[in-house]
């Protein structure tokens, strides 16, 4: 049974934390009872607790000298403990983020901010790159990015949490450094644990003391949950039509008739960051493309960004089946699937194989199994009846 948290959430008692929504959620049958949900509720139940009403001052400019001395003094304490948050690790499907959200919505903290690591990883590297730009003294951008970060928000929820890239990995032990000293508490979602993060890259042992930190200032809680929620509820669908060929096509060219409810099809053009994206098959909100108009090019995640807060419904022809020397394309549509999921957009596609057999060796085959989870879930009524987040 997959739940929209959106649903979750609503009519759970107000003033009281993530224990009690869940609680809550299980007792009027919206979700299925799950002891690891509980346990991991009951974790977020009791930083909830210690962080009702955290507000720590933030910390004075650096502009001035008194600002340079008062940064060294010692700062705010996390309340009560040496913690600065939770870091939630497990499988795909096992309702990390729902947990997540339950508590972010519920923190009694005035200054929270939840994000995409990946969203809050680009981020950083603009303002960084920002900084360098009107501050050509050779300063180091990490405290005043710190000051910045933890001004914003005192609570971080981070969502998937994922080092895919040596320049991520060599700013983020400085940086979440700085935040944990500044106060700042974490909470994380992720599919790996942080003694696997970033395994097997190269330039991995300077990443080393980033996983030290995190594991020093974060609870880590591993959620075994009993299994993938995205994948218990048949689907009532017809959106995923193997094997390909002239079937498949003709189920494609049907459902793309029915969803732009026979108006004229014709192409547009999307703007991405200065650049023009052609979609040469668009209508009534819904776009067509091959997969290799999407991932066998050189897109991003701008890209697949445009599309799926323009358009409310795509269709994909021929998906293949993936191997080793395809990690790129495979890259791609994971990042694709990732968007499309995010903004709720209603995907129909035809494909060689079932999500779960498209990509089972290779550069990024780990991170497949969550992308095949959610192409499960984005397949059932459930899914569809969401509306499209833009
Ligand atoms: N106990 C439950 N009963 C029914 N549905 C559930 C339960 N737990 C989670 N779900 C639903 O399962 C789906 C997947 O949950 P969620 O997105 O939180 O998983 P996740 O652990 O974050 O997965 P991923 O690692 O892929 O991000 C959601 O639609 C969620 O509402
Ligand atoms: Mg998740």
């Amino acid at each position: 049974m997959a739940v929209p948290v959106e649903s979750v959430l609503s009519g759970a008692p107000k003033g009281s934390g993530p224990l009690a929504v869940y609680r809550h959620a299980v007792a009027s049958q919206r979700l299925l009872s799950d002891p690891a949900q509980a346990v991991a509720a009951e974790r977020l139940q009791s930083l909830w607790q210690k962080l009702r009403h955290y507000d720590p001052p933030a910390r004075l400019a650096r502009k001035t000298l008194v600002g340079r001395f008062l940064r060294r003094k010692p700062v705010d304490e996390a309340p009560a403990s040496h913690l600065h948050g939770l870091y939630l690790v497990g499988e795909v499907g096992r309702g990390k983020s729902m947990l997540m959200d339950m508590f972010f919505e519920t923190a009694e903290v005035p200054r929270r901010r939840r994000i995409h690591f990946h969203a809050f990883m680009q981020e950083t590297h603009r303002r960084i790159f920002a900084w360098r730009e009107s501050n050509h003294d050779g300063h180091d951008p990490i405290p005043p990015l710190a000051d910045q970060i933890a001004e914003e928000a005192i609570l971080l929820c981070f969502d998937e949490f994922q080092i895919n890239d040596i320049a991520d990995a060599m700013i983020l032990g400085r940086l979440f450094e700085a935040l944990f000293e500044r106060g700042v508490i974490v909470v994380a979602t992720s599919n790996t644990a942080p003694d696997d993060l970033f395994r097997g890259q190269p330039g991995r042992d300077a990443f080393l003391p980033f996983i030290a930190i995190l594991k020093q200032n974060l609870d880590v809680l591993v959620l075994e949950a009993a299994q993938d929620y995205r994948r218990s509820r048949p689907d009532t669908e017809d959106t995923w039509h193997v094997p390909l060929g002239a079937e498949a096509r003709t189920a494609l060219d049907e459902a793309f008739a029915q969803m732009t409810e026979g108006e004229a099809v014709a192409p547009v053009s999307l703007q991405v960051m200065g650049r023009t994206l052609p979609v040469v098959q668009a209508s009534h909100g819904v776009a067509r493309f091959s997969f290799n108009d999407l991932c066998a090019r050189n897109l991003g995640a701008g890209d697949y960004l445009a599309i799926a807060t323009h358009f409310h419904a795509v269709v994909l022809d021929d998906v293949p089946r993936l191997t080793p020397d395809n990690h790129n394309e495979a890259r791609r549509f994971i990042n694709l699937i990732d968007n499309l999921y995010d903004h709720r957009v209603k995907l129909v596609a035809s494909a060689a194989a079932m999500p779960d057999q498209l990509y089972a060796e290779g550069d990024g085959a780990k991170a497949f199994e969550r992308t095949a989870s959610r192409l499960m879930e984005m397949r059932t009524e459930g899914y569809f009846e969401l509306p499209h987040l833009t």
